[in-house]
C-alpha cells in the first residue's frame, strides 16, 4: 500500500514525546512489510539541517499555498537519502521557521497553532499529485493532522488526487484537541457552515480539530484498548467527545503501541556504559552506579531508586508522586527524574531536589540520552498517570529490567501485570506494580510493595525476567494497522463509486 503519514513529530528528528516514536516506528515498520510510507512535516526552525540531512528536494518547485486571504510560500525538503521504503518530507514556511513543536522554549503555547496545523494538511494532501503518487491511504495523527482528513473529506472531494486516499485518523491523546475560535475556519480554506452546529467542526460553539478528524475518517483508532473503552465511556477520559468517538461505533479500534525495540535495548544501546540482557544483569548494576554517580545520588544497596522520564504535565500524575519524595527520601529511595513541561510541577520538583539534595535529582529538559540511562540505571520507573492513552515509557522499562510502578489506566493497564504481594509469589506472575485510586496513597501502598519485593532477590529477579520477555513488538500493532488501512480503503472506494 501506499501511505501519506502527516504528523508534526517523528523520532528521531523531531520529538516532544511518545507520538514521534510511534509515528516513526509504525512508518519504518510498515516499510520493512513491503510497504510504501511518504511522511510530511514541518520543517521546524530549531532542527538542524545539517545533522539530520535535510535538502531541498530539486525536482519539486516552490510553490504557494493559500490559507484564508493569505499565501504561504512552501519549499520541500527531503530528510536522508530519500532511498528506500520510507521517504520523509518537511514543508518549509515562514510558519515554522522557529524553535518549537507546539510551544516555544519558555512552553507556552504558539497562537497561531491553527495556521500551522492548516498549512501543514495542505501541504502534505498536496504531495500525492506533485510526485504522481497515487495514495491508498492518509494517515493522521492527533489534532494537527486531522485537518488532513476534513480537507480530504470536504475540499478535496471534488479535485483529483491520485489513488483513493482513505483517511485514517490516530489518536494519541485527547487532551490535545485544538480548539479554536469558529471564524478561524477560514484559515483552512473551508466554508463557514462547517464550524456551526451541526457542522463536522462545530464544538459547543467553537472549532474542534480533533472532532472534525474522528468524523471525517474512514477509520480511527487510539492507542489502547482500554482507553477506546474509557474514551468512550466518560467525559473524563473523552473530553467531552466520548459521544462523537462513541457514534464511530466498530470504525473507532483500540491498537496499542509497539516498542521499537531496535532502539529500545539494553544489549546494545550506544547511551549505556554497561550493556546487559536477560539472564545477565551485571551490566545494569554498573549503569545503576553510573547514574547515580551522573546525578549525585546517594544510592544505597538494598533501597531501589526510582526512576521518572516524561513531560511535566498533570496527566503523569506528578501531583500523586511529589507529596512523596521527601518521605521515601528519608527511606532511603533515590529518585531519578527527567522532565520538562508545566514551569509549576518543573519548580516543585526543582524543590524536592533542593530538600533532598542526594536522594532526589531533577534534571529539567529534554535528554535522550540521559532518557536511556535513567531507564537502564533505575531499580523502578515510575508511571502513576492519571490517564495514559498508552505510555511507551513503561515498555521500555520493561525491556531495561526496571518493572514499572503505573496506575490501572489506558495503556498501563494493557501492559503491565500486577505482581502479587507474598513474598515468594513473585514467580507466579507479575511484571510490575498496578494502582488504582488517584491518590498519593495508593501510589505510596504500590512502592511499598514494590520496596518489599526489592528486598527478596529471587522474587526481584523473576519479576525482571518476565518484563524483559515481555514482547510489544511492532509487527502485531502493524498487521492491526494493515486490516485498518484495508478497511479504510474499501470504504473510500465505495464513496468514490458513490459520489465520483
Ligand atoms: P507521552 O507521549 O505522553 O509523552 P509516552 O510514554 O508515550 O508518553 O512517550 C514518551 C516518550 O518521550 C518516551 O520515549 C520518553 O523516553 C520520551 N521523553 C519524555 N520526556 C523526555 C525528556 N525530558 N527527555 C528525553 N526523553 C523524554
Ligand atoms: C501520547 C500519549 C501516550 C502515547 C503516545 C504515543 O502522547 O500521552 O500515552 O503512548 O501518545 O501514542
Amino acid at each position: 500500500m501506499r501511505i501519506l503519514m502527516v504528523a508534526a513529530e517523528l523520532a528521531p528528528l523531531v520529538k516532544v514525546g511518545g507520538l514521534a516514536d510511534v509515528a516513526g516506528a509504525l512508518s519504518r515498520e510498515l516499510g520493512r512489510r513491503g510497504h510504501q510510507v511518504r511522511v510530511v512535516l514541518p520543517l521546524y526552525g530549531h532542527l538542524d539541517r545539517q545533522r539530520l540531512d535535510i535538502r531541498p528536494v530539486a525536482k519539486l518547485p516552490p510553490m504557494a499555498v493559500r490559507l484564508g486571504a493569505g499565501m504561504h510560500d512552501i519549499r520541500w525538503h527531503l530528510a536522508g537519502s530519500g532511498r528506500g521504503a520510507v521517504k520523509i518530507y518537511l514543508v518549509e514556511a515562514e510558519l515554522f521557521a522557529r524553535a518549537g513543536v507546539y510551544t516555544d522554549l519558555l512552553g507556552r503555547g504558539f497562537v497561531d497553532s491553527l495556521a500551522r496545523a492548516a498549512l501543514h494538511c495542505q501541504a502534505a494532501l498536496l504531495l500525492p499529485r506533485l510526485l504522481e503518487w497515487p495514495v491508498d491511504v492518509v494517515h493522521a495523527h492527533d489534532a494537527q493532522a486531522a485537518p488532513a482528513l476534513v480537507l480530504r473529506r470536504e475540499l478535496w472531494a471534488a479535485r483529483p488526487l491520485p489513488g483513493p486516499a482513505a483517511g485514517v485518523l490516530t489518536i494519541h491523546n485527547l487532551a490535545h484537541q485544538e480548539i479554536h475560535d469558529p471564524a478561524q475556519v477560514a484559515l483552512l480554506g473551508l466554508p463557514s457552515t462547517l464550524a456551526v452546529y451541526p457542522g463536522l467542526l462545530e464544538f459547543h460553539g467553537r472549532l474542534n480539530l480533533m472532532k472534525g478528524g474522528i468524523l471525517a475518517a474512514d477509520r480511527l483508532n487510539t492507542v489502547s484498548p482500554t482507553y477506546a473503552r474509557e474514551t468512550t465511556g466518560s467525559p473524563e477520559f473523552g473530553r467531552g467527545l466520548e459521544q462523537v468517538l462513541g457514534s464511530r461505533g466498530a470504525h473507532y479500534l483500540g491498537i496499542l503501541n509497539g516498542g521499537e525495540y531496535e532502539t529500545w535495548d539494553p544489549r546494545r544501546d550506544p547511551h549505556l556504559i554497561a550493556r546487559y540482557g536477560a539472564g545477565d544483569l551485571a551490566g545494569k548494576a554498573r549503569c545503576r552506579e553510573a547514574l547515580a554517580r551522573e546525578l549525585g545520588l546517594d544510592a544505597p544497596a538494598g533501597r531501589p531508586v526510582c526512576g521518572f522520564v516524561g513531560r511535566l504535565v498533570d496527566q503523569k500524575g506528578i501531583d500523586l508522586l511529589l507529596p512523596l519524595l521527601d518521605r521515601l527520601a528519608g527511606d532511603g529511595f533515590c529518585f531519578a527524574v527527567l522532565g520538562t513541561g508545566d514551569p509549576a510541577l518543573e519548580k516543585a520538583m526543582a524543590a524536592a531536589a533542593g530538600r533532598n539534595p542526594r536522594r532526589v535529582a531533577f534534571v529539567g529538559g529534554f535528554d535522550e540520552g540521559l532518557a536511556h540511562r535513567i531507564y537502564a540505571g533505575s531499580d523502578l520507573f515510575l508511571m502513576p498517570s492519571l490517564f495514559e492513552p498508552c505510555g511507551l515509557s513503561q515498555l521500555y522499562a520493561l525491556r531495561y529490567g526496571t518493572p514499572p510502578v503505573v496506575r490501572r489506566t489506558g495503556g498501563l493497564a494493557d501492559t503491565v501485570v500486577d505482581a502479587p504481594d507474598e513474598p515468594g509469589a513473585g514467580t507466579d506472575g507479575g511484571t510490575g506494580f498496578v494502582f488504582a485510586e488517584p491518590r498519593s496513597e495508593a501510589l505510596l501502598g504500590a512502592l511499598r510493595r514494590a520496596e518489599r519485593a526489592f528486598a527478596a532477590p529471587a522474587v526481584w529477579a523473576g519479576l525482571q525476567d518476565r518484563g524483559m520477555a515481555c514482547e510489544f513488538g511492532w509487527s502485531r500493532s502493524a498487521a492491526a494497522y494493515e486490516k485498518m488501512y484495508a478497511e479504510a480503503v474499501a470504504e473510500a472506494q465505495g464513496r468514490l463509486r458513490h459520489d465520483p
